[in-house]
């Protein structure tokens, strides 16, 4: 079969809802594309480990520490399933991690943020969770199978993180002068960043079209962010604080919000590399991969100690 028969093939399957399967043929680009927004995807649940990880160690009660440690390791979980989706693309994890490591590939810019109170706790589960689940709402019907099937479970668990992150706003909103002060700080300082979880601007955004049609995404950039922001826009009604937003207003005639521009001198700095926390993020990453390679190892000979058991019986 020629390839422009395949090629035919292969939008007709994505046309009639059909999955693309692991040893199914598919364009170089689409496997290329999958395989850098998983791997990205991937890495991105295991650096955004770190900022909340962070808390840990102080979270207020017993109870906060538990929510939280469960929390963190619930994104462990989502690197997990990512990394391996990403392999049944042709790469292996540790050439994935290879790359991370190099500053190769990317993961969210959101994690080179610093948390700087136990509000930041708050903050991150409802809005950057948030931003991440109207993403990945729309990923549990992407075209690539065990991409789509890993995010069913991962949006469950991911909504569980928005809601308690809104929970401890609210505990902090009802609270002292102190704590609702804290509670809009934090308010105040991931409420941009979150923003531009959503990438660039359509006009700008490289990949969107290839993307639309080969249904790896279903929304654009902006109808994403516009979601997001309507959402939003209600709820922080409900912690009595307020966006840090001068320009955020209903408007009647297009039944959203609008809101202001986002700084995208920012958005690339970080992108870059450039980010308030990008190098300690990687540095921490590597020590963490350094200090476990005896963990690899031992589960390795216990593996290889297996294979001869098993072959000598
Ligand atoms: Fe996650
Ligand atoms: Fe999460």
């Amino acid at each position: 079969m020629g390839m422009q028969n395949l090629e035919e093939l292969f939008q007709q399957k994505i046309d009639k809802e059909v999955k693309i399967e692991p040893k199914d043929w598919m364009p170089e680009a689409y496997r290329k594309t999958n395989l850098r927004q998983i791997s990205q995807h991937a890495h991105s649940e295991i650096v955004g480990m770190l900022p909340e990880g962070n808390w840990i160690s102080r979270a207020p009660s017993l109870k906060r520490k538990a929510i939280l440690i469960a929390k963190v390791q619930d994104e462990a979980g989502h690197g997990l399933y990512l990394y391996a989706a990403a392999e049944t693309l042709g790469q292996s994890r540790e050439q994935m991690i290879n790359d991370l490591h190099s500053g190769k590939a990317k993961y969210s810019s959101i994690f080179n943020y610093p948390t700087l109170t136990w509000a930041d706790m708050g903050a991150v589960g409802w809005l950057v969770d948030g931003a991440a689940i109207m993403n990945q709402v729309m990923l549990t019907r992407t075209s690539y199978g065990p991409y789509a099937r890993a995010m069913v479970r991962i949006c469950k668990e991911e909504s569980f993180h928005q809601r308690q992150g809104f929970e401890t706003l609210l505990v902090l909103s009802k609270g002292s002068k102190e704590q609702r002060a804290m509670c809009q700080d934090a308010i105040n300082r991931w409420w941009w960043p979150a923003l531009m979880m959503f990438g660039p601007r359509d006009s700008e955004s490289t990949n969107s079209d290839m993307s639309m049609k080969w249904k790896i995404k279903r929304k654009t950039n902006d109808e994403l962010r516009q979601q997001f922001v309507d959402m939003i826009a209600e709820q922080v009604k409900l912690l009595g604080m307020t966006l840090p937003d001068p320009d955020l207003r209903w408007n009647e005639s297009r039944n959203h919000y609008d809101f202001g521009e986002i700084n995208w001198d920012e958005f690339w700095q970080v992108v870059k590399g450039n980010g308030p926390c990008n190098k300690q993020r990687l540095d921490a990453r590597r020590k963490a991969w350094e200090e476990g390679a005896w963990v690899r190892e031992a589960a390795q000979a216990h593996a290889n100690k297996q294979r001869t058991r098993k072959k000598a019986a």
